[in-house]
C-alpha cells in the first residue's frame, strides 16, 4: 500500500487512499492512457463502474502498470439494470472478468432506485460477494439516511462507504455526520462539481494566496475534511495538478470559507427520485 497518500480505514480494517482517480465519462479509447498516467503519477486508487463501459480498459491499465495488485485500490459498481439478487451476483462475475482481476477492493450499489425496486435483495447479494472474498469491502452510493437505516435494520453488514455527490456547493454535512456516526466512510463524487465550482471567486482568492490552482484547493478541502475523493481529468497535466493537491495545506479559515459556499446545489440526480435504467 502506498505510503504517500493519506488514508482512511474502513469498518472492516481495509485501508483506502483518500485521493483516487475517477473514470466517469472516460471513453474506453482513452481509459488505458489516462489510468496508466494516473498510476505513473502516483494515484493508487481508481473508481470505475459497470455503467461507465470502461472496466476492461481500467483493468488493463491496472494489470499492465507493473504495480503489485495489492498496491492499487480498485472500486466498481453494480449497474442500475441489475435489480435482483441473482442479477447482482452474475453481473459481479462479469465485472471481474472484464477487469481481468481476481478481486476488487470495493464493490458498490450504484443507486438505490427506491421508486424502481427494493435495494435490500441487491445488498444481500453484495454481502454474499463479500463473504466469498472477491470484494475486500462493500458499500453503497447515493444512499440517503433513510436508505441506510433500512439496510442496517434488515441486513447484516454495515456498508463500508457511502459515495455521494459532494463539492463546495453541496457540502452534505448532515449525511456525512450520519455516515460518520455509523462508521461509514463518505466518498465525494463530482468533487469539482464537474467543473462548476472552479470559477468561484472565494476559491480563486484562496488559490492565489496559496500559489495553487482552484482544483487543488477544492481537492485539498475534501481531503482535509476526511472524505475520499476521485476527481476525473483528461490531460496528464491536469491529472498531475490534481494529485499535487496533497502538497497543499489549508488553514482553518480557508476550510470554513469554502464550506460556507454551500448552496444545496446538485449537478446530478436526487437519490430519492433517480429512476434511470440504462
Ligand atoms: N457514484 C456516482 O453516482 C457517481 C456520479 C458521478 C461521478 N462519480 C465518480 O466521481 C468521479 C469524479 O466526478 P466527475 O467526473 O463527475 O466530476 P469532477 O471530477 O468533479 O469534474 C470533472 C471535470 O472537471 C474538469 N477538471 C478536472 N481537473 C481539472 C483541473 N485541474 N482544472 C480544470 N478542470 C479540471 C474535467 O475536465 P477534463 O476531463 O476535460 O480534464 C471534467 O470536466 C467520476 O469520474 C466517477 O468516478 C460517481
Amino acid at each position: 500500500m502506498d505510503q504517500q497518500t493519506p488514508h482512511r480505514v474502513l469498518n472492516n480494517g481495509v485501508t483506502i487512499p483518500q485521493l483516487g482517480f475517477g473514470t466517469y465519462k472516460v471513453e474506453p479509447a482513452d481509459a488505458v492512457r489516462v489510468v496508466s498516467e494516473a498510476l505513473e503519477i502516483g494515484y493508487r486508487h481508481v473508481d470505475t463502474a459497470q455503467m461507465y463501459g470502461n472496466e476492461r480498459e481500467v483493468g488493463q491499465a491496472v494489470r499492465e502498470s507493473g504495480l503489485p495488485r495489492e498496491d492499487v485500490f480498485v472500486t466498481t459498481k453494480l449497474n442500475n439494470n441489475q435489480l435482483t439478487y441473482d442479477d447482482a451476483l452474475a453481473s459481479f462475475d462479469r465485472s471481474l472478468d472484464d477487469l481481468g482481476l481476481d478481486f476488487v477492493d470495493l464493490f458498490l450499489i450504484h443507486w438505490p432506485l427506491p421508486t424502481v425496486s427494493d435495494f435490500v435483495p441487491r445488498w444481500k447479494a453484495l454481502e454474499e460477494i463479500y463473504r466469498s472474498g472477491r470484494a475486500r469491502a462493500i458499500g453503497v452510493s447515493n444512499f440517503q439516511e433513510n436508505h441506510l437505516v433500512r439496510l442496517m435494520e434488515e441486513t447484516q453488514i454495515v456498508p463500508a462507504v457511502n459515495q455521494v455527490e459532494i463539492h463546495p456547493y453541496l457540502v452534505q454535512d448532515e449525511l456525512r455526520g450520519f455516515d460518520a456516526k455509523h462508521g461509514i466512510v463518505t466518498q465525494a463524487w463530482s468533487p469539482l462539481g464537474r467543473g462548476a465550482v472552479l470559477g468561484d471567486p472565494t476559491i480563486a482568492a484562496i488559490a492565489r494566496r496559496h500559489g495553487a490552482s482552484p482544483a487543488q484547493v477544492i481537492i485539498r478541502w475534501h481531503v482535509q475534511r476526511g472524505d475520499v475523493v476521485f476527481p476525473k481529468a483528461s490531460s496528464r497535466a491536469r491529472i498531475e495538478e490534481n494529485f499535487r493537491a496533497l502538497e497543499l495545506h489549508l488553514a482553518d479559515e480557508d476550510m470554513t470559507a469554502i464550506t460556507a459556499l454551500d448552496r444545496g446545489e446538485r449537478t446530478g440526480s436526487h437519490p430519492d427520485t433517480m429512476a434511470w435504467i440504462p
